[in-house]
This record gives structure tokens, C-alpha cells and sequence, in this order.
């Protein structure tokens, strides 16, 4: 007999502590929380944060697309760019997407410097991998696209760097004839 209940006993404190355990005070999940003031529990990633299993710097990030970039590529990457990247990155580039504007983490300007001396495989890779923050994307767009994006990215850099010896000699002229410099 006594035996038994020990044995019953011992069930009992079993499960109470499976159920203690179970019933922790702590957040799920993106449970919302008081404590801090944004309101979430999760705190925000430290910028340059590297995702687990995707710290992988075994070969340098390449300067182009393996591909001819053409208009088509060109226009595929802004169409692109615009669906996946702008909700966030906004048009053109400066982080203001609307995203961001209710509060999702500021990505970095595409127009820092940084960001412009950076090979256009760094922009694949970001998308690939995910960053810090920012999730990645190489389920929702594919791996042509992610190229095409990340050449139209190149693009969207220079057109708000340009400078009037980028405009071929030809064409200089009606530029400066129309108050341009
Ligand atoms: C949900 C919002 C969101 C979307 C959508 C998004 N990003 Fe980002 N992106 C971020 C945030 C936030 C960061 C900054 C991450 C950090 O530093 O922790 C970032 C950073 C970047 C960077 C800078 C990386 C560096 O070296 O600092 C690039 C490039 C980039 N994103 C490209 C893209 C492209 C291309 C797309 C579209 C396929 C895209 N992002 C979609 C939020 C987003």
C-alpha cells in the first residue's frame, strides 16, 4: 500500500511540474508585451545581425548578374522591386515604404555609399539570406529575379548620382540647352 501512493504521489508531482513548466511566465512568440515601450516582447535585432546557419562567407559576393542585363532585365527588376522591395525600401530607395512607416524596422538608404560601393551580388545575397531585419525573399522571388532586382537596384543608384558626363557627349547639348547645368 504504501507503496502505491507513493507511486501516486509521485505521478502527482510529475505532471504538477510538467504543468509549472508548461506555464511559465514568458512571451510566446510576438506576444505583445507592456514592458517595453513599442510594445513588443521581441526586441529589435541589432543591425548586421547574421541570421543562424547563414554566417557564410566562403566566396565574395559578384559584381554582376551571370546574365546580359538588358532593358527587359531592367524593367522585370523595377516591376520586381516595386511588388517585393518597395513596401519597405519605398520607390526609390530611401526606406520610407509604407511598411516602415507603421513602425517595421528603417532599412538603410540604397543611395549610402556603402550601399553603392557594394557589388550588386550584395543585394542578391541580402535578398537570398535574409538580413538582420529583413527577411529573405528567395521563396517569393526566384533566383532570376532576385538578379534582375538587384541590377535595377544598381540603376535606381545611379539615377540619383548622375552626373552630366554620364549622358552621352551627343546628348549633353539639349540638356544643357534645356536649364539642366
Ligand atoms: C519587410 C520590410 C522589408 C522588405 C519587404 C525588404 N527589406 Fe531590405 N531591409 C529591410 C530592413 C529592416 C533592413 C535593415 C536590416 C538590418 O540592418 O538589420 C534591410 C536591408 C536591406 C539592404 C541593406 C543591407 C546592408 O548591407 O545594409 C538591402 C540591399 C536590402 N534590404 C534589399 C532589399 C531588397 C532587394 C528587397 C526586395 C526583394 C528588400 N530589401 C525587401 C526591410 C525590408
Amino acid at each position: 500500500m504504501p507503496g502505491k501512493s507513493l507511486l501516486l504521489l509521485g505521478l502527482l508531482v510529475a505532471t504538477a511540474c510538467r504543468q509549472a513548466m508548461e506555464d511559465q511566465p514568458r512571451y510566446e512568440p510576438f506576444e505583445a508585451s507592456t514592458f517595453f515601450g513599442d510594445g513588443r516582447s521581441a526586441r529589435p535585432l541589432i543591425p548586421g545581425t547574421v541570421a543562424r546557419g547563414h554566417l557564410d562567407d566562403a566566396a565574395p559576393p559578384a559584381d554582376a548578374p551571370p546574365f546580359t542585363v538588358t532593358l527587359q532585365v531592367l524593367d522585370r527588376g523595377q516591376e520586381r522591386y516595386d511588388i517585393f522591395c518597395s513596401p519597405c525600401h519605398d520607390r526609390v530607395g530611401t526606406g520610407d515604404g509604407m511598411v516602415v512607416r507603421r513602425g517595421y524596422t528603417r532599412p538603410p538608404s540604397l543611395h549610402l555609399d556603402r550601399l553603392r560601393e557594394a557589388p550588386a551580388g550584395h543585394f542578391f545575397e541580402v535578398m537570398t539570406k535574409g538580413f538582420g531585419a529583413m527577411p529573405s525573399y528567395a521563396v517569393q522571388v526566384p533566383q532570376r529575379d532576385r538578379w534582375a532586382i538587384a541590377a535595377y537596384i544598381r540603376a535606381l543608384q545611379r539615377s540619383q548620382h548622375a552626373a552630366l558626363a554620364d549622358v552621352p557627349a551627343d546628348t549633353r547639348g539639349t540638356l544643357e540647352r534645356e536649364g539642366g547645368e
